[in-house]
């Protein structure tokens, strides 16, 4: 069966709750390099901050009107750093490579942007799956924040005139 095809939009500040579950859901919690508990009091203030960011995207993930998934793009000098999830009854259809791929086709990123970079536990095969399916290259050990994590990049495809 071809699998449901998803939409992406920008978060709102509406969007804080759902992105609360899906970063405190206890799987994607173990796979992301900061292990500790987010307070909900933490996460409104972080939340707000990330949507008036200039150098950060956020994007929610929806199937048939409902936010399944989030996805975010933070700049760090010519990198884009990625980070996605998908809530936890959704995984395994696709949807997170699909997710990927759409925000490196679309994302604008400024002038000097080259790059656009997941970092991820070498454990987490099915992240590595999605980001490969998506066009990723090929994982890369490395350590971020002193995690032992994998590297995998993909070239900016749009860039802000
Ligand atoms: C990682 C994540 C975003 C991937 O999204 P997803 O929608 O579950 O992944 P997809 O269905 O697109 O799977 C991509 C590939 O992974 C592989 N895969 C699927 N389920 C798998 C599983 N249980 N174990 C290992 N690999 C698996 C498949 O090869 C699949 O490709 P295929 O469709 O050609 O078979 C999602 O699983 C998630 O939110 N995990 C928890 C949070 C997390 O780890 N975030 C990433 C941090 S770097």
């Amino acid at each position: 069966m071809t699998p449901s095809e998803i939409a992406m939009r920008p978060a709102t500040a509406a969007d804080a709750e759902l992105w609360y579950q899906l970063s405190t859901e206890a799987l994607a919690r173990e796979m992301s390099l900061s292990r500790a508990a987010i307070p909900w009091e933490e996460h409104t203030k972080w939340f707000a901050l990330k949507l008036g960011d200039p150098s950060s995207t956020l994007e929610v993930i929806e199937l048939d009107g409902r936010g399944i998934g989030q996805i975010r793009l933070d700049i760090e000098g010519e990198h884009a750093v990625i980070s996605v999830s998908i809530a936890k009854g959704r995984r395994g259809h696709g949807f997170g490579a699909q997710a990927i791929a759409r925000v490196v086709g679309a994302a604008r990123l400024p002038p000097g942007v080259r790059t656009i970079r997941a970092y991820i536990r070498p454990e987490n095969t099915r992240s590595i799956q999605a980001f490969t399916k998506a066009g990723f290259g090929p994982p890369t050990p490395s350590v971020r924040r002193g995690v032992a994590v994998v590297e995998m990049s993909h070239a900016v495809l749009v860039q802000d005139s």
